[in-house]
């Protein structure tokens, strides 16, 4: 990691923190993940060798930084999608003061549409980290896009265990590989199988 992307990222995890402390609102807060669970996602991307990468819920790009750093490592590209055109902003800009822009593909959009418009096994590693309350209506088109073999990485599965219950348990009964990993707010992996 260059010294410009660790001031960086030491630098949104104050922001990040200072912020959310200070707003209520869900909507405006930055909800990052936690810095184990970016090592966790490098950690995924270098075993995996993922290349094709794609993130729902940016926010202001915390956790895209790490996935694309990780990219850099495999010839990957990340694709992020967030709904939030302020938030877009600041990702954007984040973006740019990492040195990261050409690696990362920003599309300020809804995810369902994202979903619904995306190629069949097209992603290699699907970061889900978005609004909760949509994950089953979204699974059937997640299901898609991820290739035989590729993994999925969800979080906040301890942390909001109880509104991740359904969807986890439809995830376990398509008969994917999972494993719950105590990582940050809790990571829900699962491997579509060949
Ligand atoms: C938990 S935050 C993402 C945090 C980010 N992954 C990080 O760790 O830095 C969830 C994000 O999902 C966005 N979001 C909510 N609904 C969405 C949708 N339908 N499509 C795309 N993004 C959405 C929110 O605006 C919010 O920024």
């Amino acid at each position: 990691m260059t010294p410009q992307l660790a001031r960086l990222l030491a630098e949104l995890e104050r922001f990040g923190a200072d912020h959310d402390r200070q707003h209520r609102e869900r909507s405006r807060r930055m909800l990052n993940i936690t810095r184990d669970t970016g090592e966790f996602l490098v950690v995924q991307i270098l075993a995996t060798g993922a290349t094709r990468i794609l993130e729902i819920g940016t926010s202001n790009g915390y956790s895209t930084l790490w996935l694309a750093e990780a990219a850099g490592a495999t010839g990957g590209h990340v694709t992020t999608v967030e709904l939030s055109g302020d938030k877009a902003g600041l990702a954007r800009a984040n973006f740019a003061r990492a040195g990261l822009a050409e690696r990362i593909t920003l599309l300020q959009a809804d995810a369902s549409q994202v979903l619904a418009e995306a190629a069949p096994a097209s992603v290699d590693l699907l970061f889900l980290d978005s609004e909760r309350s949509q994950y089953v209506d979204w699974w059937p088109a997640l299901r898609e896009v991820l290739r035989p073999g590729g993994l999925l990485v969800v979080d906040n599965a301890t942390s909001h265990a109880e509104e991740m219950a359904p969807f986890m348990a439809r995830v376990v009964a398509e008969g994917w590989a999972t494993s719950l990993v105590p990582v940050g707010n809790g990571e829900f992996l699962a491997v579509r199988r060949r």
